[in-house]
């Protein structure tokens, strides 16, 4: 942690000061405070400073997280708006201490171009109670399109290169998926990979038929297809240079090849998602439904590893994958039911259950460290935001999370705020409760002292620039 400063003397006051708080960063934690004016972090305070401002904040010394990046989010405009909308989904964004989300392409009409990115940004515009970037899908045979993409409209493409429900672009063909890797290394643009193998999935259906039921779901969308496609990924890596960040990592395998393909320095990332570190196969044949998810949910050796990447430092960032679907269309038989759950709001209060859980014993200021790694400082720096986001540091956006870490609660139905209305994680007794969210400065999020209400701020989120980030280098 970086010391906090001094207050530089000022004739103004601050628009806004936080006092009382354990500030954290990747590093460890801080007692002391902030300002704020502009919408800027304008200092960090130490644990005595109170300088003159219009509003104040008081902690009550729990902990000051940054403003989390959930880089992995289907927020479903265009034209899926009957799962999830922008009003709705930021709301559950900001309820869940994210401010900063990246979304991905696979909406209907998908977004493949810089052209589209500035149409969708207007669709969102006065929508968004969080800050936003896009990431690009891939246009038909021909990648050359992507060299034409600058940092303003993305510094990112995701390739699916397993089909399902709302898969729009699969890449079959390897010589395409060749080009592709070689324009993207060519074009300084990262590639997000949803990598599980089609055609294993294919052979499987094509011999066994769809699946009837759950309890057989595993077997029919196996761990095989997920390793196979990793390796195919890290070749393509060796070959062309590629940066590449692996999405929803999880098997065991899975973990181990990117973590060695990055120990050989090669420029790989992974991502982990709250529920392979929250459900197991189990689940799936139990919720049914509501844990159909692509890549499927695994067993228990998988989630000690996937566990194990997180603790470990082996994955770069944790993504929601808020993948909401109605309760109709989840209701449907198991061969036609979409996979994917809504994720964003539950995301942070599970893992750190989760992390808590696993480690009783472990520093809980080390814990909330670790997720403001993965879900502030990694994904700000992967894709190009740590000029604005990312940390609680003087000149960045002043985003920030008041947490309660030691808050235990329960995730109702009522507290659900994603359009789909479902949550696979009802019941859970969660233990840390974000309490306030506040974005560039602002209130966006606020629980009444009572925990029975919950006030939200101006959608007022805006299109984020980025700069083309800088090979990261692989830790
Ligand atoms: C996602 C969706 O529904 O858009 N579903 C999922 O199960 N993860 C798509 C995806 O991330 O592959
Ligand atoms: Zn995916
Ligand atoms: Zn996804």
């Amino acid at each position: 942690m970086s010391e906090t400063t001094s207050a530089p003397r000022r004739e103004q006051p601050y628009d806004l000061v936080v006092t009382g708080v354990r500030l954290v960063s990747g590093d460890g934690v801080a007692t002391g405070g902030l300002a704020v004016s502009g919408g800027r972090i304008a200092c960090l305070l130490g644990p005595d400073e109170r300088p003159p401002a219009r509003r104040t904040l008081d902690g009550g010394g729990r902990h000051l997280l940054p403003g989390l990046i959930d880089s992995h989010v289907h927020f479903r405009a265009p034209g899926l708006t009957h799962k999830e909308d922008w009003a709705h989904a930021s709301r559950a964004a900001v309820a869940g201490g994210i401010t900063t989300v990246i979304d991905m392409p696979n909406t209907v009409p998908p977004l493949r171009t810089g052209e589209e990115a500035h149409r969708k940004a207007e669709l969102i515009e006065g929508a968004s109670l969080v800050d936003y970037r896009f990431h690009l899908g891939v246009a038909g045979e021909d990648p050359s399109p992507l060299r034409e993409v600058g940092p303003r409209e993305a510094t990112s493409v995701k390739v699916f290169l397993a089909g399902h429900h709302t898969a729009p672009h699969v890449v079959r063909d390897p010589v395409q998926l060749e080009k592709i890797f070689r324009t993207a290394a060519e074009s300084g643009l990262r590639l997000l990979l949803h990598a599980e193998d089609d055609g294993v999935f294919g052979l499987l259906d094509g011999w066994r038929g769809e699946p009837s039921g759950y309890a057989e779901y595993e077997r029919h969308r196996p761990r095989s297809g997920a390793i196979v496609a990793v390796a195919r990924v890290v070749e393509l890596v060796r070959r062309h240079g590629t940066s590449v960040h692996v999405l929803h990592a999880s098997t065991a395998e899975e973990a181990d090849l990117l973590t060695a393909a990055a120990y050989a320095g090669l420029p790989v990332t992974f991502e982990v998602t709250p529920h392979h570190l929250s459900f197991t196969a189990a689940e799936t044949c139990r919720v049914g439904a509501r844990a159909r998810l692509s890549p499927a949910l695994r067993d228990a050796p998988d989630q000690d590893r996937l566990w194990q990447a997180v603790l470990g430092g082996h994955a770069a960032t944790l993504g929601s994958d808020h993948a909401p679907h109605t309760r109709a269309e989840k209701l449907r038989v198991p061969a036609e039911a979409p996979p994917g759950l809504p994720g964003v709001q539950e995301m942070l209060p599970a893992v750190h259950t989760g992390l808590r859980r696993r480690g009783p014993q472990d520093s809980p200021d080390a814990q909330l460290s670790c997720l403001v790694r993965m879900l502030a400082e990694r994904p700000a720096e992967l894709f190009g935001l740590d000029e604005r986001k990312g940390r609680l540091c003087a000149g960045l956006d002043a985003d920030f999370v008041l947490f309660d870490a030691d808050e235990r609660w329960m995730l109702e139905p009522g507290t659900i705020r994603s359009k789909c209305g479902w949550s696979a994680y009802e019941g859970w007794t969660m233990t840390g409760r974000v309490l306030h969210t506040a974005r560039r400065g602002e209130t966006v999020y606020r629980l009444s002292d009572d925990r029975a209400d919950a006030a939200f701020g101006a959608a007022d989120g805006r299109w984020l620039d980025a700069r083309r980030p800088s090979d990261v280098e692989p830790r």
